[in-house]
């Protein structure tokens, strides 16, 4: 494959996205080892593109693990499988041997699942967010990994420049959404496209209808109202366990996760000329798709 080296890590092209190698060995195993079930629900999204709130959110609506959210990092109460494949810390036994319904998280993109996944009943939950978010997000998150070691801060202009050019983790960003919304456009009972904004735009109408996507309706307005505390950023960032401590997959804290949680924090940080230019590659992108999105 193509190889490209970061101060932090090395990614890799493999099926025409990038990824560290770690992550390609997770895939491989995950696909040959994982068997859908069909009340299975895998979240699915790019990196920093709302995945934390969306594994708390469906935790909390399935009642699923509720509890656990204030003793554990939303990321060990639904976990992302090609880590937990790349790690060896679940084994085909383990997912043979656990009650129904599953429910799991992935990065992946549509076309790298295993095909038991894409095949059966199984629903999917995608989630995405404005690119330029997306990226400032992301090279804050980084920064974070690369403080732990020591490194200096990745500049700003050159995770920006990766970004549009589609060169980063699980990227292209644009191939990645593009093709998960055109499945929800032909399969709307089987994966859900949400976005962030939307979901902090109307929070009460998106958790309504993830509800009842995943087959679980809420009784009424005082549960809907205990879905969005329970999985919001301010109950979360607060609590004991996500701010001590860290992932045992590349060692990132917990802390990592919960920075600002805003819709538009791209002005602090984007010139004029990176706006635009982001802009014009979204236009082009998504041109024709029927997605847009808010910034
Ligand atoms: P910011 O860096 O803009 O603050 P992911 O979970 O996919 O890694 O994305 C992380 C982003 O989602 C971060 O964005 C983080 O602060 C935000 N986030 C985490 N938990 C959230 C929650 N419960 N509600 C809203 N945003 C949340």
């Amino acid at each position: 494959p193509k190889h490209l080296h970061w101060e932090a890590y090395n990614i890799y092209q493999w099926e025409g996205f990038w990824y560290p190698a770690a992550v390609i060995r997770g895939m491989l195993a995950f696909r040959s080892n994982y068997k859908a079930r069909c009340d299975d629900v895998i979240l699915a999204s790019s990196l920093k593109t709302g995945t934390t709130w969306l594994k708390a959110l469906c935790a909390c609506i399935m009642d699923y693990h509720d509890d656990q959210l204030s003793s554990k990092n939303p990321h060990l109460v639904v976990k992302t499988l090609e880590y937990e494949f790349a790690g060896e810390t679940l084994n085909p036994d383990d997912l043979s041997g656990m009650p129904s319904p599953r429910l799991f998280h992935t990065h992946l993109p549509y076309s790298a699942l295993p095909e038991s996944i894409k095949n059966s009943e199984s629903k999917i939950v995608y989630i995405t967010r404005n690119p330029s978010d997306t990226m400032v997000s992301g090279w804050h998150y980084f920064n974070k990994i690369l403080r732990r070691n020591n490194q200096d801060p990745y500049p700003f202009e050159k995770e920006y420049n990766n970004f549009c050019a589609g060169v980063h983790s699980y990227g292209p960003f644009f191939d990645h959404v593009l093709r998960y919304w055109s499945e929800s456009l032909k399969r709307p009972n089987k994966i859900l496209f949400l976005k962030y904004e939307e979901l902090k735009r109307d929070p009460k109408g998106q958790v309504k209808r993830l509800a009842s996507f995943l087959g679980r309706p809420l009784a009424g307005e005082d549960e809907v109202d205990k879905v969005i505390w329970g999985s919001s950023f301010e109950r979360l960032k607060n609590l004991e366990v996500n701010k001590n401590g860290e992932l045992p997959f590349g060692n990132v804290p917990n802390s990592a996760f919960f920075r600002l949680g805003k819709v538009g924090d791209w002005e602090n940080y984007f010139t004029a000329e990176m706006k635009q230019g982001l802009d014009e590659i979204t236009r082009m992108k998504l041109e024709g798709s029927g997605l847009d999105f808010e910034s």
